[in-house]
């Protein structure tokens, strides 16, 4: 059994759906667990203690550990007051899952400013502030697990969420480079795109899909990502209904010529289009360039 004895985790917006089964899962196995949770509405108005309180009150009642915080991951102050609160309560710091997330879905032409900057504000810039309080504690431990939310909204676009699909698939850049960056620190940063059942999805998920897309079958591929086990970084993962699958950006083969015109170019799209066979990184595309 994977289990997380001395390990400390922060999981945002955990006092609903899918963070609220995380924390549930990682506390279950051992490890120590700072419920953050805002306490608003899907849109991300108004606030209450009450959502992180409970989870927390559920941990110690299973014999858990917990500490709330209903801080808000947009702020800098909010990001650093929750990792402070994982520092205070428990001495370290050693996984972020960075859950916490609104919806302001309107048409593309419908859409306002605000809509659009709150939408990024939660889950672009909550997932950036609290993993830099974090990345201190990670890098002189020489140790961090990071799991950041995307979403197929994000990674293959959707009707009425240009700003979540702009979040969603910014977090999967994120998510690459602090990868990248923080492999020489043990610092390892996946990104997952759920499905599940949650007060976000109940209105447009069919009834019979409520115990099939259950949250929980989430919650058990972060927490192998969170594992001390688990060497994966800078990957994607596709995860709902019990399947569990890898999201690639890739770029295929393409087609060169040292005379690139318009007209070239129209002739010969099917090569542009062509899928196989692919490079994965920006270090194989330039070499296939060159
Ligand atoms: P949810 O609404 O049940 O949970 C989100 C939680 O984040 C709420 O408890 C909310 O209070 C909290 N939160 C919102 N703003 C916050 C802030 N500024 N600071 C701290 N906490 C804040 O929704 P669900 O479905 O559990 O979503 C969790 C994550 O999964 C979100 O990032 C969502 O975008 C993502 N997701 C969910 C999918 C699904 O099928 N349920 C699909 C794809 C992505």
């Amino acid at each position: 059994m994977l289990r997380f004895d001395d390990r400390v985790a922060i999981v945002t917006g955990a006092g609903h759906g899918l963070g609220r089964s995380h924390a549930l899962l990682l506390a279950d196995r051992g490890a120590k667990v700072v419920v953050n949770d805002l306490g608003g509405a899907l849109d991300g108005t108004g606030a209450s203690t009450g959502p992180a309180a409970d989870v927390v009150e559920l941990i110690t009642k299973n014999g858990g550990q917990a500490v709330a915080s209903t801080d808000n991951v947009a702020t800098p102050e909010g990001a650093a007051a929750i990792v402070a609160a994982a520092v205070e309560a428990f001495g370290k710091i050693d996984i972020v899952v960075n859950n916490a997330g609104i919806l302001r879905d309107k048409s593309f032409g419908k859409m306002t400013v605000e809509d659009f900057d709150n939408v990024l504000a939660v889950h672009v810039r909550g997932s950036y502030l609290v993993s830099r309080a974090a990345y201190p504690y990670m890098k002189e431990a020489g140790y961090g697990r990071v799991v950041n939310t995307s979403s197929p909204a994000g990674l293959f676009g959707n009707f009425g969420q240009a700003n979540y699909s702009t979040a969603k698939m910014g977090l999967v850049g994120l998510t690459k480079t602090i990868g990248i960056e923080g492999a020489r620190n043990g610092i390892r940063a996946n990104a997952i795109a759920p499905i599940a059942w949650t007060r976000m999805t109940e209105a447009i998920l069919p009834a019979e899909f409520e115990a099939k897309f259950s949250a929980e079958r989430v919650s058990a591929l972060v927490a192998y990502l969170v594992h001390d086990s688990c060497e994966v970084t800078g990957e994607v993962f596709s995860v709902g209904g019990g399947r569990v699958a890898r999201v690639f950006v890739a770029e295929g083969p393409g087609w060169q010529s040292d005379d690139l015109t318009p007209e070239a170019v129209a002739d010969n799209w099917a090569s542009v289009m062509a899928e196989q066979p692919y490079v994965l990184t920006a270090a194989d595309s330039m070499k296939a360039m060159l």
